[in-house]
């Protein structure tokens, strides 16, 4: 068995995806060493569940930094110190700037409530049922100095009920969601995955459109 991949997960709320990774490995699924989680949020619900889980943390808040620069440099340093072969951000609500991309290009992914490209940034649900849109879904992508704009690895869809608004669909998409990170991440831990600039190869090959979650929850082209 190879050894499991070091990863460092940045949050900023809830953290019940940073949960789903802990119960994945838990369980056996995830080859994964989740070594350091990092809030810029003191009191982030995700914090007590790594804490639990036995997991490093850090709380890096943003608004005791004078200036962006300064926070970017010491998270970038806070980041390194797990030396992870992966970081993710699972609800971590924050830009990253070119100090904190830099060192981990092609190893930084997050997860985006959307179907990318269409909604980036914020209130993503409820923009999807005003333009009166059927689906919604998530994204997992390559993090790049645009915002919710690099490369997507990975989405899940779900339909946009008659009756819905921003809350029930965000609940709806939520177990949509865990499934999605665990399944993406799992691709990570197989090295099934990589970035090159702006170009994603799965086993090898060039990927044409992001893969799809099933409704087993794997990942198919
Ligand atoms: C998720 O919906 C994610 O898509 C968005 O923020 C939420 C984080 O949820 N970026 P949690 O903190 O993992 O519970």
């Amino acid at each position: 068995m190879t050894e499991a991949r070091r990863a460092t997960v940045l949050i900023s709320g809830n953290g019940s995806n940073l949960q789903a990774l802990i119960d994945a490995i838990d369980a056996g699924q995830l080859q994964l060493d989740i070594n350091h989680v990092i809030s810029n949020v003191a009191s982030a619900k995700g914090l007590e569940r790594a804490e639990k889980a036995g997991i490093r943390t850090s709380v890096l808040e943003h608004g005791r930094f004078e200036n962006r620069d300064d926070f970017d440099a010491s998270m970038a340093l806070l980041m390194a110190a797990g030396e992870p072969d992966l970081v993710i951000l699972a609800g971590f609500m924050r830009i990253i700037g070119p100090a904190i991309l830099e060192p981990f290009k092609g190893r930084m992914i997050n997860l985006h409530p959307a179907l990318l490209p269409k909604y980036r940034g914020v209130n993503t649900y409820q923009r999807a049922i005003d333009a009166g849109d059927d689906i919604h879904g998530a994204s997992i992508h390559f993090v790049t100095a645009e915002l919710d704009g690099g490369p997507v690895i990975s989405q899940v869809v779900i339909p946009i009920l008659p009756e819905d608004t921003a809350d029930a669909l965000a609940e709806r998409l939520g177990p949509r969601e865990h499934e999605l990170i665990v399944a993406s991440v799992e691709f990570f831990t197989h090295h099934r995955v990589e970035c090159d600039g702006g170009s994603i190869k799965v086993d090898g090959k060039l990927m044409e459109k992001p893969l799809l979650l099933q409704a087993d929850g794997s990942l198919a082209a």
